[in-house]
């Protein structure tokens, strides 16, 4: 057990539906407008799972082109980590299902519930596993079917959500100077009620009345969330440059979640960072949650914008409420 050794990426993919949801298709369904949701949030239009396609099936999808681009065989992988709010079902863990698709051995593999959040609390773990804990490759997998939970007669949550899957391959290297540099993970539970999904749990098992409420779709407080989301993605990114005495000139891109333009432009601005250091991909793909920062990241990659080697801030919040931050030398 070592802990001089550093983590790299050494992969990535993503997988996106066909599907695409559109403002003009969400207009015949509830009562809103394009103008209204590009204005409000940046959002023009999302990808939608069709039938069939499942959390699981992305999460293979983005995980085989992650595979191939790292030139790794799914059976040397050492762990399977997949962040998702969206499980393939209660029980197992998502990534379990993941492994047997992949025939990936009988490699370590384990879910993370912390909702956009997701993907950030993964790498840290995962830098630690590589880190200190020995294992040698890794694969991180972001992955929601979020419209199955979406509630498409609330327009004020509707209009968010879209569905899609990211994967890192990320591998021990001998230089310790690589991988996460610096992370900030945090939760605060008493704002739990800011977005929940109340039914189908133990507290409230799935019942006729539980389907007739509408308690097994996502209920969001969403003038709430927009208050959070502003403060904390400011202050993560201020607080990340800051302890790595990083000046923005250092840092490729800064790859957000992909939560609403108005509070990656709010928080940008008011740190007067240029809009060309953050990646924004929310106009195709709204909000997917734990997919959104591997999906931002990957496509930043094929576009050029970002590779092996360079410095990344990653950041997130979500549902917990969580939120985390982390600098990572690609
Ligand atoms: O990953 C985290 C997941 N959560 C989020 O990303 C949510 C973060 N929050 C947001 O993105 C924004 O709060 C929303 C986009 C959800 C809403 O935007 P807003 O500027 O905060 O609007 P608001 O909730 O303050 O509502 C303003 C008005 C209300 O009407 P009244 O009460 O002023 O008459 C809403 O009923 O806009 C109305 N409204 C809509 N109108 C047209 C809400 N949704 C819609 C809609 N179309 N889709």
């Amino acid at each position: 057990m070592s802990n001089s050794n550093g983590m790299v990426l050494a992969g990535s993919g993503y997988c996106l539906p066909e599907r695409r949801l559109t403002n003009q298709d969400l207009v015949t369904q509830v009562d809103t407008t394009d103008e209204w949701i590009v204005t409000r949030t940046g959002i023009r239009e999302r990808r939608i799972a069709a039938d069939g396609q499942t959390t699981m099936y992305m999460a293979v999808e983005a995980a085989k082109s992650a595979l191939a681009d790292a030139k790794l065989a799914p059976d040397q992988l050492d762990a399977i980590i997949v962040a998702t709010v969206t499980p393939e079902q209660p029980l197992p863990a998502t990534a379990c299902l993941v492994q047997a698709e992949l025939n990936a051995g009988h490699c370590a593999a384990f879910d993370i519930s912390a909702a956009c959040s997701g993907f950030v609390y993964g790498i840290v773990i995962a830098d630690r596993f590589v880190r200190h804990g020995g294992y040698k490759n890794l694969l991180l997998i972001g992955s929601e079917t979020l419209s199955r939970i979406t509630d498409y007669t609330d327009r004020s949550s509707c209009i968010l959500f879209g569905d899609g899957a990211g994967a890192v391959v990320l591998q021990q290297s001998p230089d310790a100077g690589r991988g996460v540099l610096y992370h900030q993970l945090h939760a605060d539970g008493k704002g739990a009620d800011f977005i929940n999904v109340p039914g189908g749990g133990v507290r409230h098992p799935a019942t006729a009345q539980t389907l007739a409420d509408r308690m097994h779709y996502m209920k969001m407080k969403g003038r709430d969330v927009y208050k959070f989301a502003v403060m904390r993605m400011h202050d993560l990114i201020r607080d990340a440059m800051a302890n790595c005495n990083l000046t923005i000139d250092q840092v490729k891109l800064i790859v957000p979640h992909q939560v609403n333009q108005r509070i990656i432009d709010s928080a940008i601005e008011r740190l007067g960072i240029s809009p060309d250091k953050v990646y924004v991909n929310i106009d195709r793909f709204g909000n997917t949650s734990a997919a959104s920062v591997p999906i931002a990241l990957h496509e930043a990659r094929l576009r050029g914008r970002v590779d092996r080697g360079d410095t990344v801030i990653l950041v997130a919040f979500g549902a917990g409420l969580t939120w985390a931050s982390a600098v990572v030398k690609l």
